[in-house]
């Protein structure tokens, strides 16, 4: 290896234990007391990553999307704060409830949102909610017209980790007809939402869809139809195997691309793995190891149907942290269970791993313990919170 790889390598390692939300040595304490795996979430890290988010977004309002980790922990830590949140389900908007969140307060972007769930959110007093239809807005707009409507428009992006616009959202041209019914059934229309694609990583994806929302805003502006607000979605990237310039930094060109084309406007985003992806370290242990086909296999005690689910769900890899600094060596790293689809990761340099070594993981707060599984009756990874 080069020198300047070597150095490289050196501080991209020291980059992401700085991630890391406990020490080797505080992982070892914790293990003792609750076993092992363990998922460290830290409600400081949560609030600071939300206010960082609304650093970088001046007069945005930030709703925190729930789907990304829903733990009572992170939504108290979120409300604290004075956040607002996005739910796609009367399940989640039951969750904030028993919070005591306001439903007014909460947006609901389920563009196919059942008539019971409608009619739960309804009467509990939420009135934000998302169609990308005709068909989903009479559905609603039957059981009643009294509430705030955004249309999702689609915009698909390959540059991002998972490509929100491939199952929901109209074309711009579909969303002018879906805007005009909707003023026509006399239900209140205000703009329009999109999701560039989650773990976006350029802003390219934004400042297309805020050219097209300007364009059919002007447009419908000459047919008497006046809007007031754009919902820019969620998609800021956490780091997970490569460092990532600072938020303030990726959200310029989107900052001066609002103060451009809308000036004035309300302005909302959804934002759910920038919030909750890096409040969450991983703590796995090696369980099993052996030489198969002459590379070393290790098992850990969790895995892609546990808190790795974001392998699957979330086309996520995430960075494998070990304590040795010996000479590391390609090997795979797997889950427990005995499905051969349950690897974390191949290809992966690792020293000479003993049974009972520790792994720690940073970034393992979106879309991991939320979508985890009791496959084989293995209980979902416990959460320990620190302040
Ligand atoms: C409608 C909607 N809003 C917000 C989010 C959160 O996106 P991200 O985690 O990329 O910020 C998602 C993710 O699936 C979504 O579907």
């Amino acid at each position: 290896m080069k020198k300047q790889e070597m150095k490289n390598n050196h501080t991209q390692k020291d980059y992401f234990r700085k991630l890391l939300l406990v020490s080797f040595e505080e992982a070892k304490r914790l293990i003792k007391k609750h076993g092992s795996p363990l998922l460290v979430l830290s409600r400081k890290k949560v609030q600071e990553s939300y206010q960082a988010l609304q650093r970088a977004l001046p007069n945005v309002r930030v709703f925190y999307a729930m789907k990304s980790n829903s733990h009572p922990d992170i939504l108290k830590a979120l409300k604290e704060i004075g956040a607002d949140f996005e739910t796609a389900s009367w399940a989640e908007l039951k969750m904030l409830l028993k919070i005591g969140i306001l439903a007014k307060d909460v947006l609901n972007t389920q563009p196919f949102l059942s008539e019971a769930d409608f009619k739960s959110c309804h009467e509990v007093g939420q009135r934000s909610f998302v169609v990308d239809n005709v068909s989903q807005l009479n559905r609603l707009a039957a059981i009643t017209t009294d509430f705030d409507l955004l249309v999702r428009l689609s915009f698909p992006n390959r540059n991002c980790q998972v490509d929100l616009s491939y199952k929901f959202g109209a074309t711009v041209k579909e969303a002018k007809n879906i805007i005009k019914a909707a003023v026509v059934r006399g239900v209140r229309v205000h703009g329009v939402s999109f999701h560039v694609g989650s773990q976006s990583y350029s802003t390219k994806n934004y400042l297309k869809a805020l050219k097209a929302v300007r364009k059919l805003f002007d447009e419908l502006q000459h047919e008497g139809i006046i809007l007031d607000t754009i919902d820019i979605g969620g998609g800021f990237p956490v780091p997970y195997t490569e460092p990532l310039p600072s938020i303030e930094h990726f959200t310029l060109p989107i900052r001066r691309k609002l103060a451009e084309l809308f000036p004035g406007m309300k302005v909302w985003a959804e934002p759910g793995r920038f919030v909750s992806g890096l409040a969450q370290t991983l703590i796995t242990t090696v369980n099993g190891k052996n030489i198969r086909r002459g590379i070393p296999w290790y098992y850990l005690d969790d895995g892609v149907y546990n808190s790795f689910s974001g392998r699957f769900y979330d086309h996520c890899s995430y960075k494998i942290i070990f304590e040795k600094t010996d000479t590391a060596v390609q090997s795979v790293l797997a889950g427990p269970t005995c499905d051969s689809a349950d690897v974390v990761s191949e290809n992966i340099s690792l020293p000479d791993l003993e049974i009972g070594d520790i792994i720690l993981v940073p970034a393992m707060g979106a879309y991991t313990n939320i979508s985890a599984t009791n496959y084989h009756g293995f209980e979902k990874t416990k959460i320990i919170t620190i302040d």
